[in-house]
C-alpha cells in the first residue's frame, strides 16, 4: 500500500477508451436510427493463402477510412480446436507490441495437422470436431470472425462493427479547438480525414499526448489503440476477467440500466482499501480471459494484451451478452475456445497458458503473516505460542521490517542478529518461512543488488532512455526490467546460499526453507500516475511500459520462482506469493486479493474474488485472513477463518499498527473455535491436495462455483458465495455477515448433500432447491455431496509434515442410488519425483446392490493415463514406487458410510469379520431429510496404498 495522493482513471480519463467507447455509441446511434453500420475492414479474397498444411489462413485486410494501409489477418486452428485470430499492421510506420502472448502461453500451440479452410467467395469456412460440430467462418466484407456449435453462433468478433486498429501516423500540425466531449479532456485536434469521421470522430482526441492530474503521458509513438467488439449471442452469462472487486457474474457496463458506469479495466494498480461492487475498478492482477455461458454451452476468448484494456458488457436480451474491448497498444491476438463445456474450456485454457503449478503440500496449511514480526526472538516466541496452544501453523512470514533500509535480501542485524539461527528454529518445528522481496531497488551504491542491476544494465529506463527513478518503501529507487533477458540469470543468482561463481554478493543467510513473497510488483510506485510506473517508460527492446505494464509483475514472479527452485538440489518445487498477476501466471504463484479492509463486505467480496481467480487459472488464491486494515472483532475473525480455511490459499495477515491477532490471542470461546477450524482445514489436506493435483494436469479449478459443477442447472449460474472443493464433493458456503445463526445453500441437482458435522440429510431437486442449514460459529456450513468419498486424516498435528505418516478415514456418503467415489493423490510433496512416478494416486468406490454394499480401493494411475493436459508422465507410474514404499503400512484407521438403508448384518474383508458400529438414521435412497444413519468401521485393517475391498451384507 501506499500513503501517498492517489487517484485512478475513470473510463472518460484514458483518451483511447473514450475514443473507444465513443465509437461504439457512434454506431449504436446509427442503428437506431435506421441505419446500416458496416465496418470499415474487409478481408481481399485475392491475398489468402493456406499455410502450415491447410489449418492457417493468411491474407491481407484493408480499411475503407485509410485504403493505403495494410493489415496482415492470420487465423489458425489449434490441434484441440482452438482459433487463434491474429491481426497487426503491416510495413507500418512502427512495429506493434506482439509479444504478450509469448509471455503468456506455455508454448507454441500446435496447429490441427487435418484440417483445411475451404476457401470461397465471400467467406472461408472450417469445419471440425466430433460430428463435426464445430465451424469457423471468416466473412471478408465485412471482416467478421464466427465460431459456431451445431449450426448456432457462439462467438463473434466484429459483428457490431467496432473493430478499429489505429495505425501509426505521423503528427500533423494543426490548430487546436474542438469542444471537449467528455470531463476531464480539455483540447483537441480536427483531425486529417474529416471524410472517416463517420467512423472516428472528427477530432485528434488524446492522441499525440495525455494529461491526467500533474502527469504528462508524452506518447511518442501517438495513437495505436485497438478497438473490437465480441459477442456471445447465446449466452447470458459472462465470468472471469479478474481482478476485479465484484461479482463472478459480471454485471452489465452498458446498456438499459447497466449496474456500472466505467467498463471493466485491466491495468494492474496498488489499490489498497479498494471499494467493493461499486466499479469495474481494477486491481492488482489481470487476466483478459471471459468466459461465456448457458444452460447449453460455455465457450471462452482468451485475448493476448498486456496494455491498459477496458471492457464493456451488456446484456441485449437475457440470453445474449455483447462486449467491447478497448485496449492502448500491442496487436490483435484472440484465442476463440470452443469449449462446449466448462471442464473443456478450462482444458483447452490450460493447454495455452499451462496449468497451476503443483504446489508445496505444505503451502496448502496454514499461514501466519503480520507487518512485521519484528525480530528474530518476536518470531519464535510466536512460534512457541503457537505450540503452547496447539494450534497447527506451517509458515511464519517476514515482512519488510526485515531488511536494512528496506534493501531486500539483506537482515537488519539490530533486529535480525541471527537469521540463520531463526530459520533452523522454525524448520526444527517441520515449518517454513516466506520472506517478502519487492521489485523496488534503493538507489544506493552500497546496495549489492542495486549496484550490479545498475552495471549490467539491467534496470527500466525513463522516456529520456535514463534510468527510471521512482519512489518506494525504499525511497529513491530503481525498478529491474525482467523483460530483460540479461537480468535473469544474475537475478535467481542472488538467492544461491554459497556465493557467486565470481564471489560477487548473495543472498548467503538463508535456507531452502526460506520461500519468496513478491510484493508491489505492479508495479507499485508512490507519487507515480495511478500508483505506478510513467506509460512513456522504456524496457528491454524499446518497448515503452505501456505496452507491457500488465505482465510486468508477472515476470518478477516468474524469475523468482525459477531463483527458489534452482537454488536447491535436487530442486524442490518454490512457492512464491505474488500481488500482480497476468495470464500464465499460476505456472509460478499463488495470488493473494491484495489490501482488503477488515469488514464484513471486504470478507465477502473475498470469495467471489477467489472463484473469479479459480476460473481464470490463478487456482492458489485466498485474501488476507481477518482483512489488512482494521481490527475485527472476534466474530468477524472466527468467520474470516473459515473463509480462509476454505480458501486455496490460507494466509492471515494484518498491517503493521493494526492489534496482534494471532489465533491464540482470542478470547475464549473463539479460541477453541479458530483452533478447530485450523485443524479442519488439516485434516482435510488430503482433498485439497487431491483437488490441486487434479488441477495440476487437467487445468479444473481447486474452487469451482456452483456454473462449473452443474452446468445446466439455470438458477445456479449467478450463485458466487458458495462452491465446491475440486471434485471431492464438498460444498462450502462461508458466512459472510454478522449474527447468522443459520443460512441458506442452493442444491441443483437431485441429489442428497449430507451437513458435514452431523449428517443430516438435505435433499435438492432438478430444478434445483434452497435448503437452511444451521451455521453457528463452530460449524461454518459445510455439505458433502451425496456420490462422494473423503479422505481425510484426524490426528491434529502441530504442522503438516508430521502428517505424512498418519492414518487415513475414508467417509463415505452415498448417494440416492447408493454409489460413491472419491480420490487421493499424495507424494512426497516438495520434489519433482512426481513427475517420474513417485506417487500414490488411489480410487475409492462404493456400489451398491439389493443385498450389499462394497467399499473398495484401487490403483487410480495405471488407469488414467491420458488425463494430463501437460507433460506429466504417468506413464512412467509404477505402483510400487519409491513414495509408495515409504508409505507402506499406512492404514485407513477408520471407515465411515453415511446413508445406509439399514444396519448390515456383517462387514467383512475377505473372510474376516470386521467390527462396526451403526446409528440409525434415514437412507440415501429415497426423498427423506433427517440425520442419516451412519456406520462406523474402526481399524479395518486396510492400507491405503493398498487394493483392498470391504463388503457390508444388508
Ligand atoms: C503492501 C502489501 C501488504 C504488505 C505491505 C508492506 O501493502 O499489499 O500485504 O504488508 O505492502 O510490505
Amino acid at each position: 500500500m501506499a500513503a501517498v495522493e492517489r487517484g485512478y482513471k475513470r473510463w472518460y480519463e484514458s483518451a483511447f477508451c473514450r475514443r473507444g467507447r465513443v465509437l461504439a455509441d457512434r454506431a449504436a446511434k446509427h442503428v437506431a436510427l435506421g441505419g446500416k453500420w458496416q465496418s470499415p475492414y474487409s478481408l481481399d479474397a485475392t491475398t489468402i493463402v493456406l499455410e502450415d498444411g491447410g489449418s492457417r489462413l493468411t491474407g491481407r485486410v484493408r480499411s475503407s477510412l485509410y485504403p493505403e494501409i495494410k493489415f496482415a489477418l492470420d487465423v489458425r486452428v489449434h490441434e484441440d480446436g482452438v482459433v487463434r485470430v491474429r491481426m497487426d499492421e503491416q510495413d507500418g510506420l512502427r512495429k506493434r507490441y506482439d509479444e504478450a502472448a509469448s509471455w503468456a502461453l506455455l508454448k507454441e500451440p500446435v496447429l490441427s495437422p487435418s484440417l483445411r479452410w475451404c476457401v470461397g467467395k465471400q467467406e472461408a469456412k472450417v469445419v471440425y470436431g466430433e460430428g463435426e460440430q464445430v465451424e469457423v467462418i471468416v466473412g471478408f466484407e465485412p471482416l467478421v470472425v464466427r465460431m459456431k456449435m451445431d449450426g448456432e453462433e457462439q462467438v463473434v468478433l466484429n459483428c457490431q462493427g467496432l473493430l478499429h486498429m489505429e495505425h501509426f501516423r505521423e503528427k500533423v500540425e494543426s490548430k487546436d479547438g474542438g469542444i471537449p466531449i467528455a470531463e476531464g479532456q480539455e483540447t483537441q485536434r480536427f483531425i486529417q480525414f474529416p471524410q472517416n469521421s463517420w467512423f472516428e470522430g472528427d477530432t485528434e482526441d488524446g492522441f499525440w499526448e495525455e494529461t491526467w492530474g500533474s502527469w504528462t503521458d508524452t506518447k511518442p509513438k501517438g495513437p495505436e489503440s485497438l478497438s473490437l467488439d465480441i459477442n456471445f449471442p447465446r449466452h447470458g452469462h459472462v465470468y472471469g476477467i479478474p481482478q476485479h472487486a465484484t461479482h463472478l457474474d459480471l454485471p452489465t457496463t452498458r446498456g438499459e440500466g447497466a449496474v456500472f458506469s466505467d467498463p471493466y479495466r485491466l491495468y494492474n494498480n496498488d489499490v489498497y482499501k479498494y471499494p467493493v461492487s461499486a466499479s469495474g475498478l481494477s486491481l492488482y492482477g489481470s487476466i483478459p480471459l471471459i468466459h461465456a455461458h448457458s444452460a447449453d454451452s460455455t465457450v471462452a476468448v482468451f485475448v493476448a494484451v498486456a496494455s491498459e484494456t477496458w471492457i464493456d458488457v451488456a446484456h441485449p436480451t437475457k440470453d445474449s451478452t455483447e462486449t467491447h474491448w478497448m485496449s492502448e497498444s500491442g496487436i490483435l491476438d484472440v484465442f476463440l475456445l470452443p469449449g462446449p463445456t466448462p471442464d473443456q474450456v478450462f482444458g483447452q485454457y490450460a493447454r495455452l497458458t499451462g496449468p497451476v503449478q503443483l504446489p508445496p503440500h505444505w503451502s496448502l496449511a496454514y499461514h501466519q503473516c503480520r507487518w512485521n514480526y519484528v525480530s528474530s526472538d518476536d518470531i519464535r516466541s510466536v512460534q512457541k505460542r503457537f505450540d503452547e496452544e496447539d494450534i497447527p501453523v506451517d509458515v511464519f512470514w517476514l515482512d519488510i521490517g526485515y531488511s536494512e533500509d528496506y534493501k531486500y535480501m539483506t537482515w537488519n542485524k539490530d533486529r535480525f542478529p541471527d537469521p540463520t539461527d531463526m530459520i533452523k528454529d522454525v524448520e526444527a518445528r517441520a515449518r517454513k518461512m516466506v520472506i517478502i522481496v519487492d521489485p523496488h531497488l534503493k538507489r544506493t551504491q552500497d546496495y549489492p543488488v542495486y549496484k550490479e542491476a545498475q552495471e549490467l544494465d539491467v534496470l527500466v529506463k525513463d522516456k529520456y532512455e535514463d534510468e527510471f527513478e521512482g519512489s518506494c518503501w525504499s525511497g529513491n529507487s530503481a525498478w529491474i526490467d525482467f523483460f530483460n533477458p540479461n537480468s535473469w540469470e544474475w537475478y535467481k543468482s542472488l538467492y544461491k546460499f554459497n556465493g557467486r561463481e565470481d564471489d560477487k554478493w548473495s543472498w548467503v543467510e538463508s535456507t531452502d526453507a526460506v520461500h519468496i513473497w513478491n510484493d508491489m510488483n505492479e508495479p507499485a510506485i508512490f507519487y507515480g500516475p495511478e500508483s505506478t510506473m510513467e506509460k512513456d517508460s522504456v524496457h528491454h527492446g524499446g518497448w515503452e511500459h505501456r505496452d507491457v505494464h500488465n505482465i510486468y509483475g508477472m515476470l518478477f514472479a516468474k524469475t523468482t520462482s525459477q531463483a527458489v527452485k534452482e537454488r536447491t538440489a535436487p530442486h524442490k518445487r518454490p512457492f512464491v506469493l505474488t500481488r500482480s498477476f497476468y495470464a500464465g501466471a499460476q505456472r509460478f504463484a499463488a495470488m493473494w486479493t491484495g489490501d482488503n479492509l477488515g469488514t464484513w463486505e471486504h470478507m465477502a467480496v473475498g470469495v467471489s474474488m477467489v472463484l473469479s481467480n479459480n476460473i481464470a487459472g490463478m487456482n492458489f488464491a485466498g485474501s488476507d485472513v481477518g482483512g489488512f486494515f482494521g481490527n475485527p472483532e472476534p466474530e468477524m475473525l472466527t468467520r474470516w477463518y473459515f473463509v480462509g480455511a476454505f480458501s486455496p490459499f490460507f494466509r492471515a495477515h494484518a498491517k503493521l499498527g493494526t492489534e496482534r491477532r494471532e489465533p491464540y490471542l482470542a478470547a475464549e470461546p473463539y479460541k477453541s473455535i479458530i483452533r478447530d477450524i485450523i485443524r479442519l482445514r488439516y485434516s482435510l489436506l488430503p482433498v485439497w491436495y487431491t483437488a490441486f493435483r487434479e488441477s495440476s494436469v487437467t487445468g479444473l479449478p481447486v474452487a469451482r462455483p456452483q456454473y462449473v459443477v452443474l452446468p445446466k442447472n439455470e438458477p445456479g449460474f449467478s450463485i458466487d458465495d458458495q462452491y465446491y472443493i475440486g471434485a471431492s464433493g464438498l460444498l462450502v458456503k462461508p458466512i459472510t455477515e454478522a449474527g447468522v445463526a443459520k443460512t441458506t445453500i442452493y442444491i441443483g441437482e437431485d441429489q442428497v448433500y449430507y451437513d458435514f458435522y452431523d449428517g443430516h440429510a438435505f435433499r435438492g431437486s432438478a430444478e434445483g432447491k434452497t435448503v437452511t442449514v444451521p451455521a453457528p460459529l463452530e460449524r461454518g456450513p459445510l455439505l458433502i455431496r451425496g456420490g462422494s468419498i473423503l479422505p481425510s486424516r484426524e490426528r491434529p498435528r502441530s504442522s503438516s509434515p508430521l502428517m505424512k505418516h498418519d492414518p487415513f478415514t475414508l467417509k463415505v456418503a452415498l448417494s440416492q442410488s447408493g454409489c460413491a467415489s472419491g480420490e487421493l493423490y499424495l507424494d512426497d510433496g516438495e520434489s519433482y519425483d512426481h513427475r517420474e512416478g513417485d506417487f500414490v494416486w488411489r480410487g475409492f468406490f462404493a456400489k451398491s446392490t439389493e443385498k450389499t454394499v462394497s467399499i473398495s480401493s484401487e490403483d487410480l494411475a495405471l488407469k488414467n493415463l491420458d488425463r494430463a493436459v501437460d507433460g506429466v508422465k504417468l506413464a512412467t507410474y509404477n505402483g510400487g514406487n519409491a513414495f509408495a514404499n515409504i508409505l507402506n503400512g499406512v492404514q485407513v484407521e477408520r471407515i465411515i458410510v453415511i446413508g445406509l438403508k439399514n444396519k448390515p448384518s456383517k462387514a467383512a474383508l475377505g473372510n474376516t469379520d470386521l467390527e462396526f458400529t451403526f446409528e440409525d438414521g434415514i437412507s440415501a435412497v429415497g426423498r427423506r431429510e433427517g440425520l442419516a444413519s451412519k456406520l462406523t468401521i474402526e481399524n479395518p485393517c486396510v492400507l491405503i496404498t493398498s487394493d483392498w475391498e470391504v463388503v457390508l451384507d444388508l
